[in-house]
């Protein structure tokens, strides 16, 4: 069952979502000595990663023992304006003293199955072979219903081997790498950030209107053991 929580405004939803995070981290570092966590491109989440990187997140954060991954990109150089890496970069990592080696990026400038491969091998190094399960998936919803890379009508939708996969986006005209559904319902943790009136239709579509993930890709986030939250402001709530 998913935990709504509404806020004022989207600026305390960014705090809150900071504080989130750093709950989480603090929780899986005491549970497991680290906290994995893969980020949302977008614009929505900028201002959270903004908080995270200010001196009073430093205090609370061991960034020793965080390792940051993406739960998509697009096909880009990293130093690109559409990079989801450059976004949380500019925003919070060049701030922030987390260890590169902690940085998981995936390489949007590689051929798009190259850099799925090589982002699924890098996921499976990293987690034991028998539970790639990340602590927390931060995800946006776009005003489509997509979150992360899969979109409506993509094959992404029902893709249920893979964990990460390279697909081509007609709606877009360019390709994307994106966890699939498979990864994310397999995390601890996944809590979606969203923001806006623009995006109150959808939302109560996907939250209260049945389930046609076909066209409302974010309802295929159901996690089998994780937790589901969703942070919005009362803007995006509007028809809840
Ligand atoms: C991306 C994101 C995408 C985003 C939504 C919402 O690469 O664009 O992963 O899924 O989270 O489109 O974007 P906004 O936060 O900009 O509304």
């Amino acid at each position: 069952m998913a935990i709504i929580q509404t806020h004022p405004s989207s600026d305390e939803l960014a705090h809150a979502a900071a504080d989130h995070f750093a709950t989480l981290a603090q929780e899986a570092i005491h549970d497991h000595g680290k906290f994995s966590v893969a980020l949302a491109g977008g614009s929505t989440p900028r201002a959270t990663y903004e908080i995270l990187a200010t001196i009073e997140y430093a205090q609370k954060i061991n960034w020793e023992r965080v390792h940051v991954f993406w739960g998509d990109e697009r096909l880009v150089p990293p130093d690109h304006q559409d990079s989801n890496y450059r976004m949380a970069s500019e925003a919070m990592l060049k701030v922030i003293p987390i260890p590169n080696e902690n940085i998981h990026r995936i390489h949007g400038e590689a051929k798009p199955h190259d850099a799925a491969r090589e982002y699924a091998e890098t996921i499976r190094d990293f987690f034991n072979p028998h539970s790639t399960s990340i602590d927390l998936i931060l995800l946006g919803m776009g005003d489509d219903g997509h979150t992360a890379s899969i979109f409506p009508g993509t094959e992404a939708v029902f893709e249920d081997s893979l964990n990460v996969m390279a697909h081509y986006v007609e709606k877009l005209n360019s390709w994307r790498i994106t966890f699939t559904p498979r990864l994310i319902n397999a995390a601890q943790n996944v809590t979606f950030l969203v923001s806006g009136e623009r995006k109150a239709r959808r939302l109560r579509q996907v939250l209260v209107g049945p389930y046609q993930p076909e066209i409302l890709p974010s309802q295929v986030v159901r996690p089998s053991q994780g937790r589901l939250r969703w942070l919005v402001d009362e803007a995006a709530a509007l028809h809840l």
